[in-house]
């Protein structure tokens, strides 16, 4: 008697898993670097406050630390969250490719071509694995204004010790407009970035939980 072998040809293929767009460590470093950017602006506006630069200052309730005292506090302990997080994705991004990878090259012609179709809407989001050369362009811009305004930081909180990099910016002066520029670029960024993160919420899905 023969044995019949009942094979099934029509298995279902394993589902293939979503590709991992965003991998842990970015989306950590990710939100980590948001909370403490808000932080710091936040605080920094109120330590702004005691000692304006230009002619206006800003709304109490936008603030945070309450007074000059509580914001440098908060402003400080903000600090070396942005510091120590930044330093780390900043490692990571170059040692592991993810820059070299994700943020270039950046071509004129290609940042052109990208911001036409972006405000014809016709800028295709199906890929989100590659950014387009205005993606480039902002998060490469950011990642360096990240970096000035750390550096300028530093320069006004300790222009003593810190004096060759104080000198560096054209004295404690200058460093503080530098740093104020910079927060307001910061600013234009967010507002940016955040409005074309929810017109294409697939994008902040995989920022959260990577797919
Ligand atoms: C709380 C508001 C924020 C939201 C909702 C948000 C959302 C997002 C999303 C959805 C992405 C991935 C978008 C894409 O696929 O292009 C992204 C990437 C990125 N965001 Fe934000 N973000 C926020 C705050 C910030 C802040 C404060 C900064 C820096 C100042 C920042 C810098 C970046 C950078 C550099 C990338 C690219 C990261 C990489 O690929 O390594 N974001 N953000």
């Amino acid at each position: 008697m023969s044995t019949l072998i009942v094979t099934d040809h029509h298995v279902a293929p394993a589902p293939t898993k979503a590709k991992v767009v965003q991998p842990a460590w970015v989306r950590t470093m990710h939100w980590i670097n948001a909370v403490a950017m808000i932080l710091m602006i936040m605080s920094g506006w109120q330590i702004y406050n005691a000692s304006p630069l230009f002619g206006f200052s800003f709304s109490r309730s936008i603030t945070l630390g309450g007074w000059l005292g509580g914001a440098l506090l908060w402003h400080f302990a903000a600090m070396w969250l942005l510091m120590i997080n930044g330093l780390a994705y900043l490692i990571t991004g170059f040692a592991t490719g993810r820059f070299r990878r994700k943020l270039f090259p950046i071509t004129p012609g290609g940042v052109l071509t990208d911001l036409k179709a972006a405000l014809t809407f016709k800028l295709a989001h199906d890929d989100l694995t590659t950014y387009n050369y205005v993606q480039r362009l902002l998060y490469a811009g950011i990642i360096a204004v990240g970096v000035v305004i750390v550096l300028s930081g530093l320069s006004i909180w300790k222009p003593v010790q810190l004096q060759y990099l104080t000198a560096l910016f054209g004295g404690y002066d200058v460093a503080r407009y530098v740093h104020f520029v910079c927060m307001s670029l910061i600013c234009l960024f967010l507002i940016v970035h955040v409005a074309l993160a929810l017109l294409v919420p697939k994008s902040l899905r995989a920022m959260i939980i990577g797919r």
